[in-house]
């Protein structure tokens, strides 16, 4: 949710800028800015839309030169996407530049005491006045000869009196060669290059130039310039500075061949699924094993309780981890909106154990959850996709999902390698229950089986985009499940909602009869997902009220399932497994049909509207 990219060194800086902002666009894209420093000239250019209809022309008609500057691309928060709100900002006296995620919730008050001292705003941002106070900092400072030390120190004099959250880099005319950056609560990176440095919100953005960053922790304040950077924290004045290496390529966050990144990501999942579970197969203890619980068996075997914490397309996974746990473990497990989580009045016994799932382990409502059940006394671990990330440092123990960068706002394979998680972490607790061995080891040989299965449902691709030309005109669709099929169901329906716009909803097959059946009508597809489980003629007896209604149903039903083709208008087979792992073979179908349907309707499935990567803001 927002971009940032900074860059100081001897290379023009504009395309390594633009560059950046195409690989953090998923993270938003109302609107772009750069700001390029040419010694003492601070080149802005800034521009509403996608960032090849809007930054990247105005660049083209109108350059920038200068080997340092700051670039944003955004996701508006305070004040609606307009040319004037994009990022950068200046301060009063436009020698100063600031791009900024999250948001100062005091802004209005410094605002109203900023207009009273005779500032004009050109923008309705929170951004805007945190540059003005920057300036009106920097006024104490004026003539001191350590420019850069000034620019710091206006920078932290002004943060002190913030309220919100912060990712920003700032640069001046004042101190040409310097970059000041601050974190709180929205992830800052360093990037260190050879007579060259970066910052960013997102490792993306540089991992074509260098491998090796530092995390910023909330409240360190960066100092950088071409040859060094310098941390300091602003609660403890002192800074750890621990540099790390990215584990992944430039190219694995490329589109290669395919025509949208989920599309790509959708198809990668055989290889992320086998990530997922590479190495943490025990077979002779038929079992799992993971390297970063931190937490001793006498202590996993203390849980009593588990709540899992998370937002979106994350908690549709922990719904099914609900599911897994108290199926394989025997463990009582609550699912909570992450936000729910911190604000209403949970009662958290001793003996539970707090779990959050975040695939960007950036989401402020799920950081808060943890750092809540954390402040209450107990352990939290997490699962969490992006290595480095705020939940993932902040976390006592955890697990991660493997599934390498994934740039489609809607999760696909994040989501998959999730439930393997899950599933893994099911049996490891189970093991050390009464979960048997024999039962373990078969669903142990079922996941193993999920990376080839995985394939041949991609291998439908060209089926289900003429069922999804089919049913391309539906204005509104049902997703309906039973069991481990309910969750998965409502995860089908979120995925065609974002990107296609359709209304789509989620629903227990079994609850439909009690009120929402009154809406089926021909016109209302039902997408049932009914492999053969547990719950198969319960649902099927569900199925059969939607066609006693005339509403058309399409099936994601088990090869070998001979009656399903006579009851449904359309069937997608999905290979035999065990019940817990139909969740992750359902998923693969459901992605293609919102994906193709999306595409049929002529949506940006990559860019949905509204939407962002990781939503930084509560
Ligand atoms: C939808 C989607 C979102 C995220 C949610 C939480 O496709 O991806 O619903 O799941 O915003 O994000 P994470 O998992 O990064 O905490």
């Amino acid at each position: 949710m927002c971009g940032i990219i900074g860059y100081v060194g001897g290379k023009q800086a504009a395309p390594i800028l633009l560059d950046g902002l195409r690989r953090l666009e998923y993270r938003g894209y109302d609107s772009a800015g750069v700001a390029v420093l040419d010694r003492a000239e601070l080149g802005v250019r800034k521009k509403t839309g996608k960032i090849d209809e809007g930054i990247a022309r105005e660049l083209a008609a109108d350059p920038v030169q200068g080997t340092m500057g700051i670039a944003h691309t955004r996701w508006a928060t305070h004040g609606a996407p307009s040319d004037e709100n994009s990022h950068p900002h200046l301060d009063a006296s436009g020698r100063i530049a600031v791009v900024h995620n999250g948001v100062i919730e005091n802004y209005e008050q410094m605002r109203e005491r900023l207009l009273a001292a005779g500032h004009t705003f050109q923008s309705s941002t929170d951004t805007e006045v945190l540059a003005h106070l920057i300036g009106e900092h920097y006024e104490k400072y004026q003539d001191e000869p350590d420019r850069a030390g000034a620019l710091t120190r206006a920078v932290s004099g002004a943060l002190r009196e913030v309220i919100g959250t912060y990712g920003l880099a700032v640069v001046s005319t004042e101190a040409p060669g310097v970059m000041v950056g601050a974190r709180r609560g929205s992830p800052l990176i360093v990037g260190i290059g050879h007579d060259e440095n970066f910052l960013t919100s997102d490792a993306n953005a540089i991992v074509a130039h260098t491998r090796e960053v530092v995390f910023l922790n909330d409240y360190d304040v960066v100092t950088m310039t071409a040859e060094r950077f310098d941390v300091v924290n602003l609660g403890t004045d002192t800074a750890t500075v621990q540099i790390s290496k990215l584990e992944f390529d430039a190219e694995d966050s490329q589109r290669g061949e395919f025509e949208h990144f989920m599309l790509k990501e959708i198809h990668e999942q055989p290889r992320t699924v086998e990530n997922a579970l590479r190495g943490r197969i025990d077979q002779e203890g038929a079992t799992a094993r993971f390297g970063g619980l931190n937490m001793t068996p006498a202590e996993l075997r203390g849980v009593q309780r588990i709540i899992i914490a998370a937002s979106g397309t994350s908690w549709h996974a922990a719904l099914i981890g609900e599911y897994l746990i108290e199926g394989l473990a025997h463990v009582p497990v609550e699912v909570e909106f992450a936000h729910e989580f911190c604000y209403r009045m949970t009662p958290v016994r001793r003996d539970t154990l707090v779990l959050v799932i975040s695939q960007s382990g950036e989401t402020a409502d799920t950081l808060m959850a943890l750092r809540e059940a954390q402040r209450r006394g107990h352990k939290a671990l997490a699962i969490v996709n992006v290595v480095g990330s705020t939940i993932a440092r902040e976390a006592d123990g955890g697990i991660y999902m493997h599934a390498g960068p994934e740039i489609g706002v809607a999760s696909t394979k994040a989501f998959t390698a999730t439930l393997v998680a899950l599933t893994l972490l099911a049996i490891h607790l189970g093991r050390m229950r009464m979960l048997s061995a024999g039962r373990a080891l078969e669903v142990l040989r079922a996941l193993e089986a999920l990376p080839a299965q995985i394939e041949s449902l991609l291998g439908q691709s060209d089926a289900i985009r003429e069922l999804a030309l089919k049913y391309a005109s539906a204005d509104d669709f049902f997703f309906l499940g039973r069991g481990y099929s309910y969750p998965t169901a409502l995860e089908g329906a979120l995925k065609l909602k974002e990107i296609s716009y359709i209304h789509a909803e989620g629903y227990s097959a079994a609850e439909m009869k009690h009120g929402p059946i009154a809406l089926i009508e021909e016109t209302t597809p039902c997408v049932f997902v009914i492999p053969q489980d547990s719950m198969y003629d319960k649902t099927m007896a569900n199925l059969e009220m939607i066609r006693a209604r005339k509403g058309p149903v399409i099936a994601l039903a088990t090869e070998g399932d001979d009656l399903i083709g006579k009851v449904a208008d359309d069937v997608i087979f999905l290979p035999r497994s065990q019940e817990e792992l139909y969740p992750i073979l359902a998923s693969v179908p459901a992605q293609l049909f919102a994906y193709h349907l999306a595409v049929a309707r002529g949506c940006d499935v990559d860019k949905p509207r509204n939407l962002a990567k990781s939503v930084t803001v509560l």
